[in-house]
C-alpha cells in the first residue's frame, strides 16, 4: 500500500510509518503545491494531509487511487467531505488526543490577554520599561470572573475544568443543548441556548465549535456588540468564526478590553487590522504543539491507516 504524507511528522511515527507501509514523507517539509496534491491522488492509495493541506474537489477529483485521506489533526473544514463521499473516499481524523494541549493554549491566551502579557514583553524587549510603579500595564484578575464557552465539545470542557479548578473563574457556555449534567454540575456551569445571552453574561469568550460555513462569521459586529463592555474573546477553535475586521474596532474603541487568538481565516496569513494593536495576543495556530500531543495525533492517523489496510472499521471515521 502507497502511503503519501505531506508534511514533516514526528519522527516517531515517520519511523512508524516507515517500517509498516512503502511511504512517502515530505523531506523539506515545504507544502505540497495543489497540483502536487491533486497527482498524489492518482498514485497513492492514503493520502495523509493535515490541517494546513486544502483537500478541495479540485484536488479529489485529481485521480482515482486515493481510498482513505487519513488527516493530521481533528478539525476537517480543508477537506471537501462530500466530495470524498461521492468517491467512496474514507476520511478519518485524530479527535481527543488534542483536548489538553488545546485547553492550555486557551488558557494560555486568557491569561496573557488579561495579564497584558505580550504589552510587557513588546515593551521590555524594546528597552521601554522604566521600571515598577503601581499603574504600569494594569490587567483584569481571572478569579469570580465568568467564563463563557461558545461551544462546549471536549476542549470547551477541559478549558472550563482548568477556569474553574485553576483560577477560580465562574464557568457558563452556549451550545445547541445542555451537555452532559455530571459535567454540568462538576462545572456549576449556566447554560445559555442563546449566544447573544451568553455574550452579555461573561467576562472571558472562548470559542470551541467547529470551523466551515454554519459557523463562519458567527461572532460578527453584532456578536461582538452584545459582549459585555470591557470583556475579553479568545479563539483556539477556528478563524473562520470570528469577522476580523469587527474584532479590530472592538478592540480599537475598547469596547473589548483585550483578545487572544490562535487560529486564522487564511494561514499563515494574519489580517493586517490586527497586527497594529496592542491589546491583541497573536499566537501562530499552536494548540497541539507540544510533543507529547504530536505524537499522539501522528499515533492516532496511523492507526486508522493500519485499520485501513486490514480492512477494519476506521476507529475516527468523520466520512
Ligand atoms: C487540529 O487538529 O484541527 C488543530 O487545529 C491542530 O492544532
Amino acid at each position: 500500500m502507497r502511503v503519501l504524507v505531506t508534511r514533516r511528522w514526528p519522527e516517531e511515527v515517520e519511523r512508524a510509518l516507515r517500517e509498516r507501509f512503502e511511504v512517502v514523507l515530505n523531506e523539506s517539509g515545504e507544502p505540497p503545491s495543489q497540483a502536487a496534491l491533486a497527482q498524489a491522488m492518482g498514485e497513492f492509495d492514503v493520502l495523509c494531509p493535515t490541517v494546513s493541506d486544502r483537500i478541495d474537489a479540485a484536488v479529489i477529483a485529481g485521480g482515482d487511487r486515493v481510498r482513505l485521506i487519513a488527516n493530521y489533526g481533528v478539525g476537517f473544514e480543508h477537506i471537501d467531505l462530500a466530495a470524498a463521499k461521492a468517491k467512496g473516499i474514507a476520511v478519518s481524523n485524530t479527535p481527543g488526543v488534542l483536548t489538553d494541549a488545546t485547553a492550555d493554549i486557551a488558557l494560555t491566551l486568557l491569561l496573557m490577554a488579561a495579564r497584558r502579557a505580550g504589552e510587557g514583553e513588546r515593551e521590555l524587549r524594546s528597552g521601554n520599561w522604566t521600571g515598577w510603579r503601581p499603574t504600569h500595564l494594569v490587567g483584569s484578575a481571572l478569579k469570580g470572573k465568568a467564563l463563557g464557552l461558545v461551544g462546549m465539545g471536549r476542549i470547551a470542557i477541559a478549558t472550563a475544568r482548568r477556569a474553574k479548578h485553576g483560577f477560580g473563574m465562574r464557568i457558563t457556555y452556549y451550545g445547541r443543548r445542555a451537555c452532559d449534567p455530571a459535567v454540568a454540575a462538576e462545572l456549576e456551569a449556566e447554560f445559555h441556548s442563546d449566544l447573544h445571552g451568553l455574550l452579555g453574561a461573561s467576562d472571558f469568550v472562548s470559542l470551541h465549535v467547529p470551523g466551515g460555513t454554519e459557523t463562519a462569521n458567527l461572532i460578527d459586529a453584532s456578536a461582538l456588540a452584545a459582549m459585555k463592555p470591557g470583556s475579553y474573546l479568545v479563539n483556539t477553535a477556528r478563524g473562520g468564526i470570528v469577522d476580523h475586521d469587527a474584532l479590530a474596532d472592538a478592540l480599537r474603541t475598547g469596547r473589548l478590553a483585550g483578545a487572544g487568538l490562535d487560529v486564522y481565516p487564511h494561514e499563515p496569513q494574519v489580517p493586517a487590522a490586527l497586527l497594529g494593536l496592542e491589546n491583541i495576543v497573536l499566537l501562530p495556530h499552536l494548540g497541539s504543539a507540544n510533543a507529547e500531543t504530536r505524537i499522539a495525533m501522528g499515533m492516532k492517523a496511523l492507526a486508522n491507516v493500519e485499520a485501513f489496510a486490514r480492512g477494519e472499521t476506521l476507529p475516527d471515521r468523520i466520512a
